[in-house]
């Protein structure tokens, strides 16, 4: 897309609307708001899918909506939208389609890329998988040694890995239990150490996830699990076939380190990393809940997918989503996001979330090249809720920061829980629900002293109130639901990096690091080449240096 011409956004006069909309709302309170209007429960909330999302507790009025959407189609985040799933180049620092979308698209869609029809090839792929899946999930695929295969091991980083491990956890009631999975990304060799310290090499599977085959961290620990492998089983080259898979975009490089390419899931440049876990990438995953169990996942995520390219803008989730976050982070100075899920099953759920937000919109020019004057991302963190609790929620509540929250939430708690701790479930939910409330209305002086408080504890016991959440709440973690939730996500950092104008599918500030680790690491080996570091890296490097008694 073009976007020559653009006026930039804190030049339009939609965003000074806004501006002057933020200074009349003042220091109107989430109190006034839900006296003012009964129905505010209920009205400022939204149903996709199986998704409840409550918005009600947000500093908005119908006022603020209207703006936001006003400055959403002046930003023309519907074109790019439309666009991104037409195949167009919309990557513009890459050339490249964003089409993750097309991943879940059904058998009989047409998405066409450079000419091309993609949609067969991705289906060729997930029945590719569904067929290796089941033969590893029925012990029918052995090892070199004729064990069938117990253990795998997905060896990649950043969305060759958070994706797939993520999930894995999020589903784990729905997984093959008598089959082991361990997730390897840090190239400290202590990841992979503990990974497979207790493993029986005859009985070890490893995914090689790796988008570009490429990435350091990865082909080194491959590299090593390799070694492992061929030790352990004292075995030639010729054992790797039965052991390692790749998931990737580079056949030539997959073959150079040693995997047959008849071993390899494929998938394409069109996919990003971050967005790439419904892709071959998640294979891990398809072994451990069946395919029929991903296929679920992906039709959740077209689910969400439709809602966003079809539902108009009064009732459009995630450009709601999207457009709360602007809001905040320009008018009221909001640094991070906080992504609190009531589910213990979603602990890695925040994390997932912290490669999909702040790679793609941890940017600071626009998608001219102009250094942006206007906030971008945030910092996205987070932990399952209970815990937060009772560590970091106290700033939350009592804290100088505005930090928006959301906080997800299950009616019902998995199926196969011991039915000793199904009762647990309403007092996780009544901690869920009362925080939200705590965190909008808080506890006014007049209240704390009518519990007879003595005055000088009166404003420690103070709760403000006023801090904005989102509420979802789905009757299930069920695999549709998780690929709505991700789908929901997706969406929301796409529109926010529309309004912003900038790329949200490169990724060239993680570059530089690379760079400046390959070029240190013989000086940490070999004391040659340091010349050119500067004097703290060089005073550093030579204290390690000592240390290791070099
Ligand atoms: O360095 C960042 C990054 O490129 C991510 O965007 C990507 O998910 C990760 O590295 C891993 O890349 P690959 O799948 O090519 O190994």
């Amino acid at each position: 897309m073009n976007n020559e011409g653009r006026t930039r956004l804190n030049r339009l006069p939609e965003w000074a609307a806004l501006g002057k909309h933020r200074e009349q709302l003042g220091e109107t309170r989430l109190r006034d708001l839900f006296a003012a209007d009964a129905e505010r429960g209920t009205g400022y909330a939204l149903r996709v899918g199986d998704l409840y999302l409550d918005y009600s507790k947000h500093l908005v009025t119908d006022e603020t909506l209207t703006l936001l959407r006003e400055l959403a189609a002046v930003t023309g985040v519907a074109e790019l939208r439309d666009a991104m799933f037409r195949g167009e180049k919309i990557n513009i620092t890459e050339d490249r389609a964003v089409l993750h979308t097309a991943l879940r698209a059904p058998r009989g869609a047409v998405i066409d890329v450079d000419g091309e029809n993609v949609v067969p090839g991705v289906h060729a792929v997930l029945d590719q998988m569904g067929a290796f899946s089941d033969k590893v999930r029925a012990g029918e695929w052995t090892g070199h040694t004729g064990k069938p295969i117990k253990n795998i091991v997905n060896i990649g980083i950043g969305g060759s890995d958070l994706g797939p491990a993520m999930a894995y956890e999020v589903l784990r009631s729905y997984t093959q239990r008598d089959l082991t999975f361990r997730f390897v990304s840090n190239v400290d060799g202590a990841d992979l150490h503990e990974a497979v310290r207790d493993l029986d090499p005859a009985e070890t599977l490893f995914i090689v996830a790796s988008k570009t085959f490429t990435t350091i961290e990865t082909i080194t620990n491959a590299t090593s699990a390799r070694n492992w492998l061929l030790t352990g089983l004292r075995a030639d080259q010729d054992a790797v076939a039965k052991h390692f898979v790749a998931l990737s975009t580079n056949a030539e490089k997959v073959e150079e380190f040693g995997i047959d390419t008849a071993n390899m899931f494929e998938f394409w440049d069109w996919v990003g990393g971050r967005y790439s876990y419904d892709s071959a990438i998640g294979l891990s995953l398809m072994i451990a809940i069946g395919p029929e169990r991903f296929r679920e996942m992906l039709d959740g995520f077209h689910l969400v997918d439709e809602h966003f390219r079809t539902a108009p803008p009064e009732e459009n989730a995630p450009l709601l989503l999207g457009l709360l976050g602007v809001w905040y982070g320009a008018f009221f100075d909001a640094q991070s996001h906080a992504v609190l899920p009531y589910s213990h099953y979603l602990s890695k759920f925040t994390a997932y979330l912290q490669q999909l937000d702040m790679e793609s919109n941890g940017k600071s020019v626009d998608r001219e090249g102009n250094r942006v004057d206007w906030q971008t991302g945030p910092v996205v963190w987070g932990t399952p809720g209970t815990n937060g609790q009772h560590a970091y929620y106290q700033l939350i509540h009592q804290g100088t920061k505005v930090i928006p929250a959301d906080f997800i939430g299950f009616a019902r708690p998995v199926d196969d829980l011991l039915p000793g701790l199904v009762a647990q479930h309403d007092l996780l939910m009544a901690n869920f629900f009362a925080q939200t409330q705590a965190l909008a209305f808080g506890k006014t002086p007049d209240e704390v002293r009518e519990e007879g408080v003595p005055e000088e504890l009166v404003p420690h016991k103070t709760f403000q109130g006023n801090h904005p959440t989102t509420t979802i709440l789905a009757d299930a973690l069920t695999p549709s639901v998780l690929g709505q939730l991700i789908a929901l996500y997706e969406h929301k950092v796409f529109v926010q990096g529309a309004v912003w104008n900038i790329d949200s599918f490169d990724q060239w500030g993680v570059e530089l690091g690379k760079v400046l680790a390959k070029r240190i690491e013989p000086v940490l080996t070999e004391g040659e080449g340091g010349e050119h570091l500067d004097s703290s890296t060089a005073g550093l490097v030579s204290a390690y240096r000592t240390l290791r008694g070099r």
